[in-house]
């Protein structure tokens, strides 16, 4: 009774199974992707510009991180730790903890080390944003700070983002506190200040948004050729890649990047992530997903190597693994927008990264 139970219960698994002898279980529509590329050789030593990586102190104490940063990576910028709110916590009160740690390991290791950000809206500290005194006043207190990092750092931070996102989406210059105290010409006083500081550093502006948006990329390069006939001092921009799989077309990125090599400026590929689901119409990261986001990463690095090496000044990605991204608590959708798995795996993404150089 028992065995023709067995046997009866054989016959029937065998039926369920089609002519591969794989189960008839109808398939996933949505695969889970088979992480499992193994790369050949890792981005530092294929690329023959800087690969970047934002990061965090604290990250910085594991073994499993820093095997693969040190590995990878030959560039190192902040991810919030050398902004404002963090380093200037009072008028004369100076926080430099988490930016010595960062830095220091930058020294230790050999990588450089890519400031971000001086002046930034959204990294004001609330005793700035709330100063009650003079308009002189702030921008004697903006010009100090920007002095104060950019001697301090000296030549282990060779670069620092100057001005962060001054323009407004579809419009023209942001409302901000440095705007509406030191007035339209803010962003010119920023760059004269750290080149004052030290005629050597790499001054870049920074924004988000000029890839896809015309209006201000306009701003942007206008801007950039006022800064260019007056003299003020601007060595290279920053296009924030915060792209996903299916936008925008690579045309307009690479238009972006021959204006800036028309003018001559650095360019870095900064902030890099590629959000495959921008839609919020996947629930596990797809095989098909996995793909479009190799296939973008190469088109993406095609587009990087259209700049002379002498204006290519790197591209940075924004974060390591898929679970340190800002983008999951920003946009509130599951996401898996960078180049390793949070067990540390390489995704195709790093083999696209690898085949468009
Ligand atoms: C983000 C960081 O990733 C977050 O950890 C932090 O809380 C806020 O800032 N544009 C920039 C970056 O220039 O500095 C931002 O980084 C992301 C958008």
């Amino acid at each position: 009774m028992r065995y023709s139970f067995i046997i009866l219960l054989s016959i029937c698994i065998l039926a369920c199974e089609n002519s591969d002898g794989q189960s008839d279980t109808p398939t996933p529509t949505i695969p889970t992707v088979d992480a499992g590329y193994t790369p050949e050789v890792s981005l530092k030593e294929a690329a023959s510009f800087p690969v970047g990586m934002a990061t965090q102190a604290a990250y910085l104490d594991f073994f499993s991180y820093t095997d693969v940063l040190d590995k990878e990576f030959n560039s190192l910028t902040a991810e919030y730790q050398m902004k404002q709110n963090i380093i200037h916590t009072g008028p004369t009160a100076y926080n430099w903890g988490p930016s010595d740690a960062l830095v220091n390991y930058g020294r230790r290791k050999g990588m450089r080390v890519h400031g971000h950000a001086l002046v930034w809206h959204q990294s004001v500290p609330d005793w700035l944003e709330n100063f009650e005194g003079t308009d002189a006043e702030f921008e004697e207190i903006v010009k100090s700070y920007i002095q104060t990092v950019v001697n301090k750092y000296g030549t282990d931070v060779a670069s620092w983002d100057v001005v962060n996102e001054a323009f407004n989406d579809q419009g023209g210059i942001r409302e901000t506190v440095f705007l509406e105290r030191m007035g339209t010409d803010y962003v010119a006083k920023c760059f004269q200040y750290a080149r004052e500081a030290n005629p050597d550093m790499l001054l870049f502006y920074n924004d988000y948004g000029t890839v896809w948006d015309q209006a201000k990329l306009t701003n942007m390069l206008a801007m950039l050729n006022d800064f260019q006939k007056r003299g003020i001092p601007v060595d290279g921009v920053g296009l924030q890649m915060h792209i996903t799989y299916n936008f925008p077309e690579i045309s307009r990125i690479q238009f972006a990047v021959d204006e800036l090599v028309k003018r001559g400026l650095k360019v870095h590929f900064s902030e890099v992530d590629i959000r495959v689901n921008p839609d919020g119409d996947i629930s596990t990261f797809t095989g098909e997903r996995a793909k479009a986001q190799e296939d973008r990463m190469r088109e993406i690095v095609q587009a990087y190597q259209t700049i002379p090496p002498d204006l290519q000044f790197g591209i940075t990605f924004w974060g390591l693994r898929d679970g340190d991204s800002w983008l999951i608590n920003f946009w509130g959708n599951p996401e898996w927008p960078l180049l390793f798995t949070d067990a540390y795996q390489h995704k195709l993404a790093h083999k696209g990264f690898v085949e468009g150089l």
